[in-house]
């Protein structure tokens, strides 16, 4: 079933775009105006992709688009499946799945995510370094498929070191200030309590939100390079004194639009193949 969903995802949009995607990227809330810069788009609804489950968070569109950017063949999902909307795991990363079917051999992923490390400011951007799997459950449980991947894979170098070192020229080519850190996936959706993020803070995060690991483990296991960014859309809970709403995730995305397209554009313009 897996292999076959997978095969027919793919096919479906080989038939209409035979691009020949090298990068992939997953683009968080907000974050999904990348996508409007792809050259001689293609796009994909995921309704209408076989096996793809429905998108259905405010602020996420819900379509593949495929074409060129930055000189680049991409293939981008503007707005992603999260767990808490109650997707599996394997829902959830059923796109990267279908992506390196398509031939990408790196992936970019992007979130939106609450700051926990107190000299993090709302609008910063971070490269994640590392992430602490908090979600309690994980995309590989259950029989392994050979095929896609080994049974225990590595992920000691998941978020590729060289790629790292990429992006930070990047920024510092643009003259931007990137933060690193460690991201926490957490299922949401409800936000943290403030004891909670001392929590992670104790633990070692710097950031906290609702995705990316899953689709990160999913892509260590099929052999892809990783590159994640975090757009800091607000502090986490306890850190100011406000309280926090999708609103103001939505609005600070809003506001570091401009220095986050720039960014992961400059990075794929100059990616190393
Ligand atoms: Cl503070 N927490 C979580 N779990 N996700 C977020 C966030 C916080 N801010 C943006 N996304």
């Amino acid at each position: 079933m897996n292999q076959t969903a997978i095969t027919e995802a793919a096919s479906y949009i080989n038939k209409k775009s035979s691009s020949g995607p090298a990068i992939g990227l997953i683009l968080g809330s907000g974050l999904g105006v990348l996508a409007d810069e792809i050259d001689n788009p293609v796009t994909f609804s995921y309704k209408d992709i076989p096996h793809f489950p429905e998108s259905t968070v405010s602020g996420h569109k819900g379509q593949l688009v495929t074409g060129k950017l930055e000189g680049r063949q991409v293939i981008a999902m503007q707005g992603r499946f999260h767990y808490y909307e109650g997707y599996s795991m394997k829902q959830v990363t059923f796109p990267v799945r279908v992506m390196k079917k398509l031939g990408i051999d790196s992936i970019i992923v992007t979130n939106a995510a609450g700051g926990i490390n107190k000299v993090f400011n709302p609008g910063d951007l971070m490269l994640i370094t590392d992430h602490i799997n908090n979600m309690g459950d994980n995309p590989l449980l259950g029989p392994n498929d050979e095929t896609l991947g080994e049974r225990f894979p590595d992920m000691s170098h998941v978020y590729d070191k060289a790629y790292l070192r990429h992006a930070k020229d990047c920024a510092s080519t643009l003259g931007l200030t990137v933060q690193e850190g460690v991201y926490v996936g957490n299922t949401g959706p409800a936000y943290e309590t403030p004891a909670e993020i001392n929590m992670l803070r104790t633990l070692g995060g710097d950031a906290v939100g609702m995705s990316t690991v899953p689709e990160v483990i999913v892509s260590g296991h099929s052999g892809l390079r990783v590159l994640g960014i975090s757009c800091i859309s607000n502090m986490a809970a306890g850190i100011l004194d406000q309280p926090l709403t999708h609103n103001e995730v939505i609005e600070t995305t809003k506001q570091v639009r401009e220095d986050f397209l720039k960014f992961v554009k400059e990075i794929i313009r100059t990616l190393p193949n």
